[in-house]
């Protein structure tokens, strides 16, 4: 979900809907308002997205005033109706509240609110907040102070940011697990889930640490913990991107600017980490070289898009380390008592550093005593925080819900931190690696040529937009590729699509292939490891012998596939483990255009949110 509170001397309504605007990502399932005018509390909210409280707001404006807050919500509990929207009033509206997360313990503070004699009107957890804040405030008629005393009470993971009516110039907000960051202005401030929400007006933010309060008035922030002492571990920083960074820069979509960006974002990666001769420089990576010679095994934990990079980073850390290395969903790594111990470093790969399920995955590692390094696009987020140490992946915010070039800049840092952990401990650093990092250098103008050559693909793509099903193969690191090029396709062109290793094809997935059947086939370089080329090239002829409509990714001068390639998309070369680099591309390219064919949303596919921080 997304939050944002403003108090200052813009209209604090218009602030906080251009805010929303741009937290819409986070959740777009309903979205509501609260302003503090005239002594008392307006509120106005509705199921879907922003644009319905918009239409809402323009038929029955709000009155003007100068503090306000605002939500857009990815629905957990509760359907996504007008009345479960944010924020939540308490009775007779004197107290509006939006939230991000679930409280556990609110059945429990129900009923003791109903013994009390108050009447809640919906099901939902974030009224009991409402209802306990005016109680609270009623006694103290301190929000700050009746926020902290709430606080001590709640069970779960809940971020929260609150108004009364009875305190016109303050907003005030706590934070327990997903984010809160203040955003500092001159006589004004804001609150907001994410500096995109203020980025407008302001680059100087205070991201709130664990379990803390903040009261926000125009000309001044004070943050505190639960129990009401100053909090020390405050984190001020200085964004350092602007405003047009997180706008869509001329291009119909924010997943075409941000796929278009991905050669930039891949330099950026790598800026100032390799050095004239070719070794590695990871400044970021507090875990002394000592313990990471000791590391006798890796264990990468991500979901979605991340848990894809992640899965490539095996390859690659299996093969210049020779450390052994697994790759795990997060949400099934933390139920399954992992063994780890002070040996392992574990590896969290997370765009946004918020992911509930790879957070609880990093502090059950680190409380077996495993190092945790993360590979975050996100400053300052929970994960980079929590951990011992963060290579950031610099791509820049990434605004689509559907990953692009947060995956291109994961696989970079994975490579990175694979080739580090090789030169400290002196594993086969030959000429095998020395080439690699000087290839590299080069990804970048490689990941731009196979741009500049994707109208085949897109044109391709809209003559299957009516199809239901479209299968992926890969082997080697050509397999989560497949699977990303399958994800691509569900999350946008909401079409059955499944990546398939394809050894495995005998094994039953060839069952499926019927007439005409598309199947995207990402070949490994005909260079090296011919054997995996030469066992695709068979796995092609199968299907095609099947009436499969083959879709080839191959390298450019692979001369092997062409005769039994419907459709022929060349990459340049790589080395072996590199490839994902460029044949990612076209499977970003060919998704985004069957959405567009199939009139679905680019940006906010249905049932998705870009940041899941629930478990
Ligand atoms: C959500 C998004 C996915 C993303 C996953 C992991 O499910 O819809 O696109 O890959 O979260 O996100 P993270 O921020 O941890 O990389």
């Amino acid at each position: 979900c997304g939050i944002v509170g403003y108090v200052g001397g813009q209209s604090a309504l218009d602030v906080v809907l251009a805010g929303l605007r741009r937290l819409e990502y986070r959740g777009y399932d309903s979205a509501g308002v609260a302003v503090l005018a005239d002594g008392g509390l307006a509120a106005a909210k509705k199921a879907g997205k922003l644009a319905n409280l918009e239409k809402e707001l323009s038929d029955r404006p709000l009155p003007s005033g100068p503090t306000a807050v605002g939500h857009t919500r990815w629905a957990t509990h509760g359907g996504p109706t007008d009345a479960n929207a944010h924020p939540h009033l308490d009775n007779p509206g004197r107290v509006a509240v939006v939230h991000n997360g679930i409280i556990e313990n609110f059945a429990a503070l129900r009923a003791e609110l109903a013994d009390r004699g108050h009447t809640l009107e919906s099901e939902t957890d974030t009224e009991v907040v409402a209802h306990l804040l005016s109680e609270v405030f009623s006694s103290c008629g301190d929000l700050a102070e009746s926020m902290r005393q709430v606080c001590r009470r709640l069970e779960g993971a809940f971020t929260l940011v609150a108004v009364h009516a009875d305190e016109p110039d303050v907003v005030v907000g706590a934070r327990r697990n997903s984010p809160l960051v203040v955003g500092v202005g001159d006589g004004e401030n804001f609150l907001a889930s994410d500096v995109a929400a203020f980025i407008a007006h302001t680059r100087e933010a205070i991201e709130l640490g664990q379990d803390q309060v903040v009261e926000l008035r125009r000309d001044g922030v004070q943050v505190t913990d639960f129990d009401g002492a100053s909090a020390t571990d405050v984190r001020a920083y200085h964004v350092d991107w602007d405003a047009s960074a997180a706008e869509k820069g001329g291009y119909d979509y924010f997943m075409l600017k941000e796929i278009a960006e991905q050669p930039r974002a891949v330099a950026d990666t790598l800026l100032g980490r390799i050095d004239a001769a070719g070794s590695l420089t990871l400044d970021e990576v507090r875990i002394p070289d000592s313990v990471l010679r000791e590391v006798d095994k890796v264990v990468v934990v991500a979901c979605g898009t991340a848990y894809h990079a992640g899965l490539i980073a095996k390859y690659a850390i299996e093969h210049w380390t020779r450390i052994p290395c697994e790759t795990e969903l997060a949400s099934e790594f933390r139920y399954r008592d992992p063994i780890l111990d002070q040996r392992t470093l574990v590896i969290a790969i997370s765009q946004s550093g918020e992911t509930m399920d790879t957070l609880m995955a990093l502090r059950h590692a680190r409380e077996q005593g495993a190092k945790v390094l993360a590979v975050c696009n996100t400053n300052g987020s929970t994960i980079p925080r929590e951990s011992d140490a963060v290579l950031y992946t610099h791509a820049g915010p990434e605004v689509a819900v559907a990953s692009t070039k947060a995956f291109l800049t994961q696989l970079v840092a994975c490579y990175l931190v694979a080739l580090y952990l090789g030169q400290v401990r002196g594993t086969k650093w030959g000429d095998e690696v020395g080439s690699v990092v000087r290839e590299l250098s080069e990804i970048a103008r490689e990941v731009e040529e196979v741009l500049e050559t994707m109208e085949p693909v897109r044109e391709l793509a809209r003559s299957l937009a009516d199809k239901n099903t479209v299968l992926f193969l890969g082997r080697h690191v050509g397999y989560p590729v497949a699977l990303e090029g399958a994800l691509k396709l569900k999350e946008l062109a909401y079409m059955h699509a499944e990546g398939f290793a394809a050894g495995e094809l005998k094994h039953g997935p060839i069952a499926l292939i019927e007439q005409d059947l598309p199947v995207v086939v990402v070949v490994p370089s005909p260079r090296g490891r011919s054997v995996l080329h030469d066992k695709i090239v068979s796995n092609i002829q199968e299907i095609r012998a099947r009436g499969a409509r083959t879709i080839v990714i191959a390298e450019r001068g692979d001369e092997a596939v062409r005769p039994y390639a419907d459709h022929l998309i060349e990459i340049p070369r790589t080395p072996v483990l590199l490839q994902p680099l460029v044949a990612t591309v076209p499977l970003q390219v060919f998704a985004c255009e069957l959405a567009t064919a199939r009139g679905n949303e680019v940006d906010q596919p249905r049932n998705l949110a870009k940041s899941v921080t629930v478990e």
